[in-house]
């Protein structure tokens, strides 16, 4: 048992990188929660038509430390894209931090693929 605790905690080292200073983020909540990101940042190429023609950033393999920011510019103001500013207006920072954690998680997807 005390065996099978340290290969989970390994594999889960490896599998997030940062991860102590990522701690506070939970992975397993935050791909729960992404469900709600992924209609638009899990599309590659894909561009909002709303309110107008907009390339969607892509949040994979991005650093969880920055996703967290970015989220609290929309909410508080500091970044303005409306549809952003409706989404993260509605989480909290635990919301944030554990999306934030499950992106900085998944593989890069390449774009020339
Ligand atoms: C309606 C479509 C839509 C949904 C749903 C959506 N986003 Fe976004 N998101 C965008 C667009 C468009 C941008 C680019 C806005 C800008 O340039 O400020 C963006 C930007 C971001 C950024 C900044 C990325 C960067 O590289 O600066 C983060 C982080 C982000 N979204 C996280 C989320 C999370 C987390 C969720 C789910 C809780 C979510 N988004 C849901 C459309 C969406």
């Amino acid at each position: 048992m005390i065996r099978l605790t340290a290969i989970c905690l390994a594999i889960g080292a490896a599998l997030v990188p940062g991860f102590t200073q990522a701690a506070e983020g939970n992975p397993a909540a935050g791909k729960t929660k992404s469900a709600m990101c992924a209609g638009c940042h899990g599309i590659p190429g894909y561009k909002t038509a709303f309110p107008v023609t907009y390339s969607v950033p892509k949040l994979g393999g991005q650093h969880a430390a920055y996703i967290v920011k970015a989220l609290q510019g929309y909410k508080n103001g500091d970044r303005t894209h409306p549809s952003m500013r409706a989404i993260a207006a509605g989480l909290t920072e635990q919301d944030m931090a554990d999306v934030a954690a499950y992106y900085a998680t998944t593989a890069v997807q390449s774009a020339s693929k």
